[in-house]
């Protein structure tokens, strides 16, 4: 089961289109090499944040079970796969049961630590009492709290030294933790919103989305509408209270943010989908597309992702339908939005928000 000597090609296969990005880190590698020192023979390992798929490719002979947390995470692993002529794994979500217990998990810390005890709570509520766990992380992403979630699941929790200014944690001999759902609540315009932990913005609705609420008006005639980028589902709901009668369409990148969306509102005309981008729609479908569009991708900025979604937007916009975004002021999109539309105007802003209007 040795993995050294094997090289794969691991590509990000994401909407960015700067190819320069790297598919991997030290601390990616620091994680494969602790375990392969360990020779363990896992009965059932389980890999969490594998982003683009390194992790998956390199332990593809222990068959892992692959916790997937976005789609555009598990597009590119099966396109890593596939390009190394692997065969796809058991992938699975955060919140699911494994019906088989886990003996060995490795974690790729995520930049949200809620995120990261949401992991430990699922393989602390499906593991044998033998569990190790391998997390490993950047030194400069080190926090004390990290040590905390760690020391709250695990008695054992011994840190390694750094490597290429990476560092790894192993846990071992899990304690009796009483299971707890880890959701969070949040009120907004007199509505209680619930969010699993990990999810964008987890104390207060963002304050760049209050900014574009108290502007959003819908009209009679935006009948077919997307929120792009859902999260909670609160851009949703707020359109779904001024036009109760409109197709609502809520898409993310992100399972647990539409797993919260879809707590937060259901009904006939509401339709939620887990998806990175806007394939699931024709064109000319929608005479609006609202959204506060994703810029960080864990510790990356990178906005060109949100103009790859921009570009598909006008695709999937009716003739005369319209984009309404809001963005930081300092990203500039209306350079970008300006290639891609006839009209961009600016609807409203501040000292550090924009909202724009884009007419197809
Ligand atoms: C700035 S947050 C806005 C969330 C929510 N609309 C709000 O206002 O609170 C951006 C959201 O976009 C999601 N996201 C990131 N990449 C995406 C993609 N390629 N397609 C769809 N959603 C994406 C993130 O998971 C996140 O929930």
């Amino acid at each position: 089961m040795s993995t050294e000597k094997k090289k794969y090609t691991i590509k990000r296969n994401d909407l960015s289109a700067d190819k320069s990005l790297k598919a991997w880190s030290a601390a990616d590698e620091y994680l494969l090499q602790e375990f392969v020192a360990l020779a363990a023979k896992p009965a059932h390992l389980a890999i969490y944040n594998d982003r683009f798929g390194f992790l998956a490719c390199h332990l593809h002979s222990y068959q892992p079970t692959i916790v997937l947390t976005q789609k555009s995470q598990e597009k590119a692993i099966k396109a890593n796969l596939q390009k190394n002529y692997l065969a796809f794994l058991n992938f699975s979500n955060p919140l699911a049961s494994f019906e088989k217990e886990l003996d060995f998990a490795l974690v790729k810390v995520p930049k949200s630590l809620a995120l990261f005890q949401l992991f430990l709570a699922q393989i602390a509520n499906n593991s044998t009492q033998e569990v190790t766990v391998i997390a490993s992380f950047m030194t400069r992403h080190f926090s004390p709290k990290l040590l905390q979630i760690a020391a709250s699941y695990f008695e054992v929790v011994e840190q390694t030294k750094a490597l290429k200014k990476a560092r790894v944690m192993v846990l071992r001999k899990k304690k009796a933790v009483v299971k707890q759902e880890l959701i969070n609540a949040l009120a907004y315009n007199n509505k209680k919103y619930q969010q699993y932990s990990g999810v964008f913005s987890a104390d207060h609705i963002d304050y760049a989305t209050q900014y574009f609420l108290k502007q959003l008006q819908i009209k009679e005639t935006d009948q077919c509408i997307l929120d792009l980028g859902s999260g909670n589902g609160v851009i949703a709901n707020e359109i779904f209270k001024q036009n109760p009668a409109a197709e609502i369409h809520l898409l993310d990148d992100a399972y647990l943010a539409v797993a919260s969306a879809q707590l937060n509102i259901q009904g006939e005309n509401i339709h939620h989908h887990f998806n990175d981008d806007l394939s699931p729609f024709k064109e000319e479908f929608f005479d609006l597309i609202v959204t506060n569009p994703p810029f960080h991708f864990e510790y990356e900025i990178n906005i060109q992702i949100p103009i790859q979604l921009f570009k598909a937007c006008f695709r999937c916009l009716k003739k005369g339908g319209n984009l309404q975004l809001v963005s930081n002021k300092h990203l500039n999109y209306k350079t970008h939005l300006d290639k891609i539309f006839p009209s961009v105007q600016i609807l409203a802003d501040n000292d550090k928000y924009i909202i724009y209007q884009c007419v197809k």
